[in-house]
């Protein structure tokens, strides 16, 4: 099978190993790939983003299947391009990506299907903004969401009303360009957050999914959940102390109305779906839609999987997923990201990587290769996966395997999975506090 698969970060490395572990060969090509990646396949010069580029080249090259890694270029409207010239793609249809590219437009979908979600009110001009801080109900923290794609940045929890107004003037005044002209003020959750990924299949007259395991990210950048928050230093899955029975209880009150919502909507879906869910007293709440695959969630996903992922993602790219429930291997994987120091303001480049041969899988997220060396090239640069019987023993693992590789500066959180399995040793479930 020829595959195009676009992106280059961990994420892309992760999706890239496993689609070569396919029994079928595969002829694996990346936009734009890393030097990472080029052990499994060839990289092709073209952006990400570049739609016009990328669909010329899907012309020509004819791939059988294209799989669409991260959020700008679905929400830009590339699965739409390619899908135009009758070419298999795993990516929602820009109108579908909205989900993730319109924190409002989101919203407003859920509510509309009756999801159950935290209070918000969208304002998009200053005084109005104000107005609502001023005389804000919900309780604190405010949490204040730029309505576009602002590369993760763009949530910010203010704990006074002071620094919500400034957030909030600092956000119209197009602190993330056109991304922060409009505001979703929302009400604070509080309780525990899972990352819950669904390949949909939804069309007019179908309206499948496929659950994969909960998975559980650390976004803050120092342990015990300190500092500031980052695309995510760590991830694990399943999680020890949840229950089928919490998993149905996701299914039931936020993925199915997701599906019946989008159908009534008549919004296609041919791709994941990454809820992001807060656990609260009352039960899941969604956060946030996706509308592609988490890093670095990913990497464990891709480690549990027993698939076969070319033909899993083309099923689902030709509207024809049959499955109810997907083959896992048993026990636990583990993902620990290896991170840039100061990361994540100001990642330091260039640094050469001293990369030894650990016992587990090493992803390469935002690194590069000069005259034979690798050097750092990005703010997470490394994960170290491995997949074992249960979440302590990855946890050895990985630990043991972080003597192989480092450099001078690297930031690496020791604590990945930690609270989580003290938590379920404890009996707690996903209710419980911390
Ligand atoms: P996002 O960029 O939308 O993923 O949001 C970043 C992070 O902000 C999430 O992972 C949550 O930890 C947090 N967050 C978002 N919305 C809320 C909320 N309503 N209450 C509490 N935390 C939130
Ligand atoms: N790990 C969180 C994300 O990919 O958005």
């Amino acid at each position: 099978m020829k595959i195009l698969l676009i992106g280059s970060g961990g994420r892309e490395h992760a999706l890239a190993l496993k689609l070569k572990a396919s029994l079928d060969p595969v002829e694996l090509y990346a936009a734009p790939g890393s030097d990472g990646m080029k052990a499994q396949g060839t990289c092709v010069d073209l952006g990400a983003e570049d739609v016009a580029g990328l669909a010329a080249w899907c012309a020509e090259h004819r791939p059988d299947l294209v799989i669409i890694g991260p959020e700008g270029p679905l929400v830009a409207g590339l699965a739409d391009a390619v899908r135009a010239l009758d070419i298999p793609v795993f990516g929602h249809d820009a109108a579908t990506a909205r989900l993730e590219g319109s924190k409002i437009f989101a919203k407003d979908f859920m509510q509309r299907h009756h999801i159950p979600c935290a209070a918000s009110v969208a304002v998009r001009d200053l005084d109005a903004g104000e107005r609502e801080i001023r005389t804000w109900t919900h309780g604190y923290p405010i949490v204040l969401k730029a309505d576009g794609l602002a590369a993760g940045k763009g949530v910010v929890l203010a704990g006074t009303e002071d620094e919500a107004l400034a957030t909030l003037r600092s956000f119209l005044a197009g602190e993330y360009g056109e991304a922060s002209r409009a505001v979703l003020l929302e009400a604070p959750l509080f309780g525990m957050e899972l990352s819950f990924h669904v390949l949909v299949d939804v069309d007019a007259d179908h309206a499948r999914f496929l659950p994969l395991p909960p998975c559980q990210d650390h976004k803050r950048i120092f342990e015990n959940d300190q500092g500031p928050n980052t695309g995510g230093m760590g991830a694990f899955g399943p999680i020890p102390f949840l229950k089928a029975a919490d998993v149905q209880r996701m299914v039931d009150e936020l993925v199915v109305p997701t599906v019946r919502g989008l159908q009534a909507d008549g919004l296609r879906a041919r791709g994941v779906l990454f809820l992001g869910v807060m656990w609260d007293a009352g039960g899941p709440k969604l956060l946030e839609y996706n509308c592609r695959f988490g890093d670095p969630e990913t990497q464990v996903l891709m480690h549990l999987l027993d698939e076969d992922l070319p033909q899993l993602l083309l099923e689902v790219a030709e509207g024809r997923l049959q499955r109810e429930k997907v083959k896992l291997h048993p026990g636990c994987a583990l993902s620990v990201v290896l991170a840039a120091e100061g990361y994540p303001a100001a990642p330091k480049q260039g640094v050469v990587i001293d990369m030894g041969t650990p016992a587990v899988t090493v992803i390469h997220a935002g690194t590069r290769k000069t005259n034979g060396t690798w050097v750092v090239n990005g703010g997470r640069v490394l994960n170290l996966v491995t997949h074992a019987g249960n979440l302590a023993t990855a946890r050895t693992r990985i630990s043991e395997a972080l003597d192989s590789v480092q450099w001078p500066g690297m930031q690496v959180r020791g604590d990945i999975g930690l609270r989580a399995l003290k938590h379920a040793e404890a009996g707690k479930g996903v209710a419980d506090a911390w």
